[in-house]
């Protein structure tokens, strides 16, 4: 990466299924060696690709002489590797956040361990070269922090500013920008995107850096769009929306969908982008980064026993624990004897303080005298 600086991750090319988030892509986890006086790791791998990383530290240099691992973030994809260096490395001694030294601690035996918490601010030297701690919590757990190299302009910023996308391209400027940024983009709906506010200011803490090269803790590493992807940070985390609508559903007979259909036609009239999701063909995941900067989200389901169909709540379940900021939601569906898929689904929403601008249900099949009124109840909420 630079002179004395090595990537010696792991690239998880298989990786379809990250706790529900397709990557379709697979993805990496990125660990970097510094050479200097002391011989520093920052972050690990997933535990079952330890010996990829192990290959490629021992490719530069004997494990055994690693002196300091930096720890940004505890989750395990990250961490996963910690005991196994240590066990290499006894001595190494262990830098993270105050909330990362509890969180080692819960999810390791860290008795033997010389673990020191770190504050925002605090430098240590590694001879030549130095790393400055900077708290991020909450993005997108609470232990999050990421380190600064001044001297060579170097951001190690952890998950933030990654992309699930497993590569043998390191940098930016090797690979497909557009690939680059549409991960990274459906990265930041999936992980990132409940946490707006304190990703905003985390970029105030960025601006007062001279930072030439981000290497994060998955996929690609910029050192030439950094500029782009920090605008779009910016513009994410603002929960700033778009003319645009994002219609999602699935349905049993055909009559959900029918009003899908007259729905996305009353935005469509209106010259809102739209996009129309049926949740057999399309993955929940994908749908979050459609609905990044969408203004309104309509829901569809129908009635299946006492509830919704399946795929329509295990939607609105990813939904909700995203919470994404701001949008107007319009529910919709059908049912036969029990008017129940609508009003769960309503109740869900509200429950998690969700703004539902206009909802409706039919009894089994709309009738054009039902398409024409929600055509105009949805027209008159868009005027
Ligand atoms: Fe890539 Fe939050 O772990």
């Amino acid at each position: 990466m630079k002179e004395g600086i090595y990537w010696v991750g792991a690239i998880d090319w298989d990786l379809r299924n990250f706790h529900g988030y397709l990557t379709q892509r697979g993805s990496t986890y990125n660990a970097y060696l510094i050479i200097d006086e002391k011989i520093t790791l920052i972050d690990t791998v997933k535990k079952h690709l330890t010996d990829d990383m192990f290959q490629r530290i021992a490719s530069v240099i004997d494990i055994d002489k690693i002196d300091v691992i930096v720890s940004n973030h505890v989750e395990m994809d990250h961490s996963g590797a910690i005991s196994a260096v240590l066990e290499k490395a006894p001595n190494a001694k262990v830098y993270t956040s105050i909330a990362g030294k509890k969180g080692l601690e819960a999810h390791f035996d860290t008795s033997s361990w010389d673990l020191e918490a770190v504050e925002t601010g605090v430098e240590i030297s590694l001879g030549k070269r130095s790393l400055e701690f900077v708290q991020t919590p909450f993005v997108h757990w609470p232990d999050n922090m990421v380190t600064y190299m001044k001297e060579e302009k170097l951001l190690f910023s952890n998950d933030s500013l990654g992309q699930h996308l497993a590569s043998t391209e390191r940098f930016d400027d090797e690979y497909s920008f557009d690939v680059i940024m549409q991960e990274a983009r459906k990265y930041y709906a999936n992980i990132v995107l409940p946490f707006g506010t304190q990703v905003q200011n985390v970029l105030k803490t960025l601006s007062t850096l001279d930072i030439e090269m981000v290497a994060p803790s998955h996929g690609i590493i910029w050192r030439k769009h950094i500029a782009e992807i920090l605008q779009e940070y910016t513009k994410w985390s603002s929960n700033n929306t778009e003319k645009k609508a994002v219609i999602v559903y699935d349905t049993m007979w055909g009559s959900t969908e029918k009003m899908a259909k007259t729905i996305m036609q009353e935005f469509d009239k209106k010259g809102y982008k739209t996009s129309l999701k049926h949740l057999g063909f399309n993955h929940i995941s994908d749908i979050m980064t459609e609905i990044i900067d969408a203004e309104y989200i309509c829901v569809g389901t129908p009635t299946l026993n006492r509830g919704m169909l399946p795929t329509v709540s295990a939607f609105a379940t990813y939904l909700i624990g995203l919470a994404p900021k701001g949008r107007k939601v319009i529910t919709f569906g059908s049912y036969g004897w029990a008017q129940q898929g609508v009003k769960v689904l309503n109740k869900w929403l509200e429950e998690a303080k969700m703004n539902i601008v206009y909802s409706t249900d039919v009894n089994y099949i709309p009738s054009e005298n039902d398409l024409e009124r929600i055509a105009n109840d949805v027209k008159e909420v868009l005027n």
